[in-house]
């Protein structure tokens, strides 16, 4: 019940933050800072944007990474090819991962969609095995949907 109520005034919190901006660029930076400082045991946070099948590198925290990534490559194309998101307890056993931050042991990437087409990416490490299970799935699903309600109504 506890764990609820933090991820509900956490969710408003975020409504709040992103509500009066209309740049892109400024609201995923944001988005990436806010998740960098409310949750705990990751090394790295960002989005990757589609662009001509492929993934680029957006804004982000942590340590450098890779630029490019194809559809169906890695976590975060997989994620685009199968529209959904993908939790991997232990990078080492998912076939193709791909090692920007050689502390990464887990991972979690989110599809982000904007007017039903997937737009890009939210990517998360933890440099702990084991570290995302299905609540925050549920709860990194419901800050993408605020999200990309937000990207619709100022992409129009
Ligand atoms: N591990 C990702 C690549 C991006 S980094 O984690 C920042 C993947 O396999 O797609």
């Amino acid at each position: 019940m506890k764990k609820i109520n933090i991820a509900s005034d956490l969710l408003l919190a975020y409504q709040e933050l992103i509500k009066d901006d209309f740049f892109e660029i400024s609201i995923l930076a944001n988005t990436t800072a806010f998740l960098n400082e409310i949750l705990e045991n990751i090394n790295w946070v960002g989005f990757y944007l589609l662009k001509d099948n492929c993934l680029y590198l957006g804004p982000f925290q942590g340590k450098v990474a890779c630029t490019r990534i194809e559809v169906g490559k890695g976590v975060c194309g997989s994620s685009v090819a199968r529209k959904e998101t993908i939790i991997v307890f232990d990078v080492s056993k998912f076939p193709g991962h791909i090692a920007c931050d050689e502390n990464s042991q887990s991972e979690i990437v989110v599809p982000l969609f904007v007017n039903n087409k997937i737009y890009g990416v939210l990517d998360i490490d933890s440099p702990i095995l084991n570290r995302f299970n299905s609540y925050d799935q549920n709860f990194l699903e419901e800050i993408t949907k605020i999200l990309s309600k937000h990207l619709e109504a100022i992409l129009k």
